[in-house]
This record gives C-alpha cells, sequence and structure tokens, in this order.
C-alpha cells in the first residue's frame, strides 16, 4: 500500500481555509493509502516559544484533527518529539546536506526575516523535515505549493545518502492536492486564509460558535456591482463566498452563482452551510477536550506504531553508514 507522510505544524487554532483546503483532503487518503500523520512539535520551536505552549497547541491540534475525522484507529497519528528517531535520524540528515542548498530554501528566507533570534535550527529545519519523511519508506507527500522545495531537497538528501552509503531511503514525491478549495480571507479576499495574516474578522476558526461564524460571513467584503458570479480576479470577495458555500455543500462555485441574485441571500446560505459543516466537529472536539487523557492514550498507541517503523529505518541506516554496533 501506498505509504503518505504529513506533518503538521502544532497550533492551537484551525481555520475554515485549513479546512476545506487540506484536512478535508486528508480524511479519505486514511482509508485508501497506509497513512502516517505528524504533529511537528520539534519543528516548531525552531522559532522561540514561551513555555507550555507547544505541549498545549500540540494536544489541541490532535483533537482538532480527530474532530475533524483522522481516526486514530485507522490511520498513525502521532506527535514528533514522541519517537526520539526523528532527533536522530535530523542529525545523519544535517550531515547529507551542504550548507548552500540549505541557504537556498525560500521558507527560511521568509521566516529569518520575521525574527530576530535566528535559530540554528531553524536553518536546518528541512534536514530535520527529511529525517521526517525518510523514516517512513514514504512514497507520497501531500503538501501545499510552498512545501515543494522541501520535498526536493529530502529527495536530494535521500539520493545522496544512497549513493554514498547504499540503498537505504526510499524517494518520496510530492503530491499537490487538486481538489482543495481556495478560501481566502473574508477581509481581504485577496489574500488566504491565514493565520499569519493576523485578520480576526477575515477568519472563520474551526471553533468559532455559529452567531460569530454568521457574523464573520455576514461581514464579509464584496463589491457594489451587485452581480453574483464567479469571476476571481474582478470579484474576488464574491467568489469566496461561492468557493465555500460550493466546498460545504459540495457543488461547483460556478454554477452555484445562477441560483442568486443578491449579496445578502448568498451570505446568509453560506453562513448556515459553514455552520451546518461545524456543529458535528465542534460536539466531537467537546468531547476530545474533555477527556484529554483519551486523547494522551491515542497519542501514545500512534507513537508506538510510528515508532516500530521509525526504528527499522533508523537501524538501517545507522548500520549502512557502518557505525560501530552498539
Ligand atoms: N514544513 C512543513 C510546513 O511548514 C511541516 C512539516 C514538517 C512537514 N515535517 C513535514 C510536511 C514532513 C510534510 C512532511 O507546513
Amino acid at each position: 500500500m501506498t505509504r503518505v507522510f504529513s506533518g503538521i505544524q502544532p497550533t492551537g487554532e484551525l481555520h475554515l481555509g485549513n479546512y476545506l483546503g487540506a484536512i478535508r483532503n486528508w480524511l479519505p487518503m486514511q482509508h485508501e493509502t497506509d497513512a502516517v500523520f505528524c504533529v511537528v512539535d520539534l519543528h516548531a520551536i525552531t522559532v522561540p516559544k514561551p513555555p507550555g505552549e507547544v505541549g498545549a497547541d500540540s494536544l489541541r491540534l490532535s483533537q482538532l484533527l480527530m474532530a475533524a475525522g483522522l481516526d486514530p484507529e485507522v490511520c498513525t497519528l502521532f506527535v514528533q518529539s514522541h519517537v526520539r528517531e526523528h532527533s536522530e535520524a535530523g542529525w545523519l540528515m544535517q550531515c547529507s546536506v551542504s550548507f548552500g542548498e540549505l541557504s537556498r530554501m525560500t521558507q527560511f528566507k521568509d521566516k529569518s526575516d520575521q525574527h530576530d533570534f535566528i535559530s540554528a535550527g531553524l536553518f536546518t529545519y528541512p534536514a530535520l523535515q527529511a529525517a521526517d519523511i525518510l523514516l517512513y519508506d514514504t512514497d507520497e507527500v501531500p503538501v501545499g505549493e510552498d512545501q515543494r522545495q522541501h520535498i526536493e531537497i529530502t529527495r536530494d538528501i535521500a539520493e545522496r545518502f544512497n549513493s554514498r552509503y547504499g540503498e537505504t531511503f526510499v524517494l518520496p514525491q510530492a503530491v499537490v492536492p487538486a481538489a482543495g478549495a481556495r478560501v481566502m480571507d473574508l477581509q481581504r479576499p485577496d489574500n488566504k486564509m491565514s493565520k499569519s495574516l493576523d485578520s480576526p474578522k477575515g477568519t472563520v476558526n474551526l471553533l468559532d460558535e455559529p452567531e460569530r461564524i454568521e457574523k464573520k460571513i455576514k461581514s464579509a467584503v464584496t463589491d457594489n456591482d451587485g452581480e453574483v458570479r464567479f469571476d476571481v480576479d474582478e470579484k474576488p470577495g464574491v467568489s469566496n463566498l461561492l468557493s465555500i458555500l460550493g466546498a460545504a455543500t459540495d457543488r461547483d462555485p460556478v454554477t452555484l452563482a445562477d441560483d442568486y441574485h443578491q449579496y445578502g441571500a448568498l451570505k446568509v446560505d453560506t453562513a448556515a452551510a459553514v455552520v451546518e459543516l461545524l456543529t458535528p466537529f465542534q460536539a466531537r472536539f467537546a468531547e476530545l477536550e474533555a477527556d484529554p487523557g483519551e486523547t494522551t492514550r491515542l497519542l501514545r498507541i500512534g507513537a508506538d506504531k510510528a515508532r516500530d517503523i521509525a526504528a527499522t529505518t533508523l537501524a538501517r541506516a545507522k548500520s549502512n553508514i557502518g557505525l560501530l554496533a552498539d
């Protein structure tokens, strides 16, 4: 079966763009592939975090993912730092990638511009990501466009390692899912809905109360020509509402436009569809949140499954390098 590996940065909050654009696409993958999902807490600490924050966010993100439908009985869901093989393999990867290659990573350039303290870990971040992926003999990595470069460098590292030390790692492929809806900020519809945009009124969080969701969608920016038509360039705000309504109701946003002659009605229906979509999710989340011990138990099972695979691959890598056996 195809092995699929995905890493997700721990945040305590997910928004509608995360859900409709990415997470929803992962749900069928758990049944069609051998899917591994990793909450990458060690990647999160490449930038400074207040003590305690990453752990709390990792627990909460795990609960959000489970509430969204990742089933720890079906897929493998675990927290990166619970499987120490990631750190150890990360070092081996650091020794198989050059300073020059890491210097060309655009995510490093972007992130290092945003922080005063630039950790060495932020620079070697792609080596740890390569370890994540290669430890699981991963065939496919579902990622957004922004991560393509990191998958390319992972392949380069694997190829270099294999040619130095003999066949060790599977070369993974990036798959950029075509289906995901592009959800834009409700107030600034030329920008993707994003935590980093810091636009609370333009972002629907998955845990927002129904009244809050309605309020945000009803005050979404549109335009003043009054015509409901799917046209991302000319009518980004209206098109975004059509995309959201379409994604939430499994309909095509272009044909959906024919049903509407007023922005008001489009907003009312979009808000109702989002509330309906999120109500069962919020109920499941509330149950998980009330019993953190159960989440911890499920994550432990995930880490045990992950460790079994990772330990085998790491042992193979160390033995192929020819490190003295212990
Ligand atoms: N770098 C990824 C991001 O910023 C997160 C990540 C870490 C990841 N390890 C991974 C993604 C392995 C895919 C596979 O989103």
